[in-house]
């Protein structure tokens, strides 16, 4: 009997017993012969590879059509993931884009930091828009971390204060959260239900945030009976979210359903691995997803990268490949980028190969989506960067030394680009030649397939060339 997948071995060729062995680190076991489409599939990551908004959301929402359960394992509402059905467009904050599929269960992890407030808003929102009708389709971890009001207060009125220095933050509070949370004083979402521990909690925590929002930030203090009124006021409509994510993870593997991991953010604002401080405060690449959601490592088994067709940013910090002219003007207009959660202007720049083989490294990805293919459409050339040149060297790796970048140029190569509308492309051949030539050259260059290329904004305008639920 296969310890993992529960069902009796059977016999293997090499090959296939091989893929097997790497996959679930177990040799005893057949499941690949049920692995096709009937019982076994693999569990998929989904993370972003530049500075998020690479179109997680609406590749999350085609994928999870293939999975049994969608999870969130990091950050909070500082994201905002879109996706667009028929004609509607609906802006997901914190609960997995997973929602937007019925019959899916979607999970918000531990690693997220859960805003009580705007997660019943989002609710509301995608109930009038006709989802998430069944209930028990959402269950949230009794271990996440809440935001509570006084991190709002703190990343807002930091952010003002550091000035010219700041982060350039969503201001939704992420920051002081998790500083929050590994200070061992966070408010966990299971709290809310126990009004000793909440009241308790409260007061002895707004001792401390009151001195410091009133002596060091110049900001009104908070009351905690209001804070502790207003939280306990949201509880009737949270009771049946709970759970013990971890556990129910662990039972759904064991009776062979399949998990679609949905990272927000991207890899270079990873708080260990990004572009530090100019990042978010949770860990965003591919590991956190173990983590972030109570699942050991061995079950994370294919990781899809999220890449852009080019590289966008918002907030402060540095991006080597910033256009700051006509073409970075195009860009923005043409992909519409404009933050879907504080709709800030992005920066816009060419496609950096230095921060996407970074992201490949740190992730382990499997394959990549390219997402936005579309929008370089009437270009007459397209830059690619290849390294950044300091005096007489050549970088090739992301400098974890931000002052060295600043003396740097990037390098670029130019290949051709293409006057066609792409919108309407639905199979690879049907590319462009020029544009076929772009993709695969950045499969060359970061050594890693692209197993979907997006065309614009709707589930149906995707380009499927190899389905990552069957990659091993
Ligand atoms: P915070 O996560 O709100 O603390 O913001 C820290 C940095 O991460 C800022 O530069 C934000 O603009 C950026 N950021 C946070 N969430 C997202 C996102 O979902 N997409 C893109 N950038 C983000």
């Amino acid at each position: 009997m296969c310890p993992v997948h529960r069902h009796e071995p059977c016999t293997l060729d090499g090959t296939l017993k091989k893929n097997r062995i790497r996959q679930h680190g177990h040799t005893d076991c057949s499941c690949q012969l049920f692995y096709g489409r009937t019982a076994i599939m693999p569990n998929v990551v989904i993370v972003g590879t530049q500075w998020g908004d690479e179109g997680k959301g609406k590749i999350v929402d085609i994928l999870t059509e293939q999975a049994d359960i969608v999870v969130r394992f990091q950050g909070g509402p500082n994201a905002g993931h879109t996706v667009v059905i028929g004609d509607t467009k609906t802006i997901l904050h914190q609960i997995p884009s997973g929602i937007l599929n019925s019959g899916k269960q979607c999970i918000i992890g531990n690693g997220v930091v859960l805003d009580l407030a705007t997660l019943l808003d989002e609710i509301r929102q995608i109930r009038q828009q006709g989802y998430f009708t069944d209930p028990s389709a959402l269950k949230i971890s009794e271990n996440a971390s809440l935001i509570m009001p006084w991190h709002k207060k703190i990343d807002i009125a930091r952010e003002r204060k550091k000035g010219k220095n700041k982060i350039g933050t969503t201001g939704r509070g992420i920051g002081p959260a998790y500083e929050d949370k590994v200070a061992r004083n966070a408010i966990r979402f299971g709290d809310i239900f126990n009004d000793t521990l909440l009241r308790d909690k409260i007061e002895t925590t707004l001792e401390e945030k009151n001195f410091y929002l009133t002596s060091y930030l110049g900001e009104e203090p908070l009351n905690a009976d209001a804070v502790l009124n207003a939280l306990t006021a949201l509880r009737d409509e949270l009771r049946s979210y709970p759970v013990n994510a971890s556990l129910y993870l662990a039972e759904a593997v064991g009776q062979g359903k399949n998990i679609l991991f949905e990272g927000a953010q991207g890899t270079m604002l990873d708080v260990d691995h990004g572009t530090y401080p100019f990042v978010t405060s949770s860990n965003t690449t591919a590991a956190q997803a173990a983590i972030g959601s109570g699942v050991g490592p061995r079950q994370l088994h294919t990781i899809v990268g999220i890449t852009k067709a080019y590289t966008t940013r918002v907030g402060e910090g540095p991006f080597p490949t910033e256009l700051t002219d006509a073409t970075g003007d195009f860009m923005r207009t043409q992909g519409g980028e404009f933050g879907s959660t504080t709709g800030r202007p992005r920066r816009c720049g060419w496609f950096d190969l230095v921060v996407v083989k970074h992201a490949v490294r740190l992730n382990s990805i499997s394959c990549i989506a390219l997402t936005k293919l579309d929008v370089l459409s009437g270009l007459d050339s397209i830059n690619i960067c290849t390294g950044y040149r300091c005096g007489e060297t050549i970088l090739h790796e992301f400098p974890n030394d931000l002052s060295v970048l600043e003396k740097c140029v990037p390098v670029y190569e130019t290949v051709p680009g293409w006057k066609e509308d792409l919108s309407n492309v639905s199979s690879y051949g049907d590319l462009p030649q020029a544009a076929k030539s772009y993709v695969a050259r950045l499969e060359a260059l970061t050594g890693v397939p692209m197993c979907m290329v997006s065309v614009g904004v709707k589930r149906s305008q995707n380009i499927m060339r190899s389905n990552p639920f069957d990659a091993c």
